[in-house]
């Protein structure tokens, strides 16, 4: 099978592989620009972005708004004409001052996810920017490009389906991870498509649809291509390698993992995420709380009170080597990861 190029609205990726956005520099500019410059596309995660600046336990809005800015010119330096675009979630607690920092900014393109990104059409304005959902049932799907339409008489650019093997938060119940068989999860990427074409007739525009979650090879990218996708997005490989901003220990825990380490946990974000079993949440399952001794304000619903950890308190303490304190996202694919590779040779594997 011959993969084409990703078309979004005026913007071209060579290669139609989006990176995940991963939250908690876990990709910055130096995994996002070694992307870019491949071909694919390069997202970096605002979430707690600016976890490294010398402020941030004292001044996190502001540190996160200057890395976005920092790493998104960072990046786009590197990329060498490639697309450079963020990953904002719905749900963190300056989501809006996120959009419009990476707007200014210069970003390609938007991707939001972990919640309904109502007023991105708003956030965005007139810019060049590309707005892409990510949503992981028709229904969400519906819901939304519905509202643009009503509302702002627009539609997505790119709409990305989220499957339930992707890493970090989850768009599904514990039970549906249990129970969605691929079969299924095929089904509901047939009705997205669907889904779409109804915005695609009115508004007289192409919208690309891509889908992610546990595309480990090419034979996964020909398989969901073959179902009428346009591209992939993928989180979980990027990490083992090279240029991704994680810290070495992190990917050597990725390297490590093994089918049977993956599991299922209860986020303060309130949704399911996937991460790998260690040490720290075997003691969080007995104790059951870790008390939360400085709040970050990261997402718009949270009680510090009643919280079983403080979520990126966990994720700085992982992206930074400290593996016995810290939460490891993963995808479900995890397990399968052998080596540690670099950006290139993984597109060009990918890529066949
Ligand atoms: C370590 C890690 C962190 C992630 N952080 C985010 C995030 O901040 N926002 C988001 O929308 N998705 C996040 N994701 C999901 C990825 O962007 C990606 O869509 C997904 O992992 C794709 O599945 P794969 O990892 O199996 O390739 C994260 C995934 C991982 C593995």
């Amino acid at each position: 099978m011959e993969f084409q190029e990703l078309k979004i609205g005026k913007k071209t990726a060579r290669v139609p592989i989006i990176q995940g956005g991963m939250g908690v520099g876990v990709s910055r500019s130096k995994l996002a620009g070694a992307v870019a410059k491949e071909g694919g596309i390069g997202i970096i995660s605002t979430a707690q972005i600016g976890y490294d600046e010398p402020d941030f336990e004292t001044n996190v809005c502001d540190c996160n708004i200057r890395a976005i800015e920092k790493h998104i010119k960072l990046a786009k330096e590197q990329a060498d004409g490639g697309l450079v675009g963020v990953n904002v979630m719905v749900a963190l607690q300056h989501y809006k001052e996120h959009v419009k920092a990476a707007v200014r900014a210069g970003a390609d393109l938007i991707v939001c996810g972990a919640g309904l990104p109502a007023d991105l059409p708003e956030l965005v304005g007139k810019s060049d920017t590309a707005i892409a959902p990510i949503v992981s049932t028709r229904k969400a799907a519906s819901v939304l490009l519905r509202m643009w339409d009503k509302k702002y008489g627009r539609t997505a650019d790119l709409l990305i389906i989220e499957g339930p093997k992707a890493g970090g938060h989850l768009g599904f119940t514990p039970k549906q991870l249990q129970t969605i068989t691929s079969d299924d999860y095929d089904n509901e990427i047939l009705e997205i498509i669907q889904e779409k074409k109804i915005y695609e007739e009115k508004y007289g525009v192409s919208i690309p649809v891509v889908a992610g979650g546990g595309i480990f090879d090419r034979l996964d990218i020909e398989h969901v291509m073959a179902l009428g996708i346009d591209g992939v997005q993928i989180g979980t490989r990027f990490v083992a390698t090279e240029e991704c901003d994680a810290s070495l220990a992190y990917k050597q825990a990725y390297i490590r993992a093994a089918e049977e380490d993956v599991v299922i946990i209860k986020s303060p974000v309130g949704m399911p995420g996937r991460a790998i079993r260690n040490a720290w949440l075997q003691r969080l399952q007995q104790q059951e709380r870790v008390p939360v001794k400085k709040c970050f304000r990261c997402i718009k619903k949270c009680n510090p009170e009643e919280i079983p950890y403080c979520i990126t308190q966990a994720l700085i303490h992982a992206v930074t080597g400290n593996l016995e304190q810290g939460l490891i996202f993963c995808g479900a694919n995890v397990g399968r990861i052998r080596e540690l590779t670099t950006v290139s040779a993984l597109m060009h594997e990918l890529m066949g």
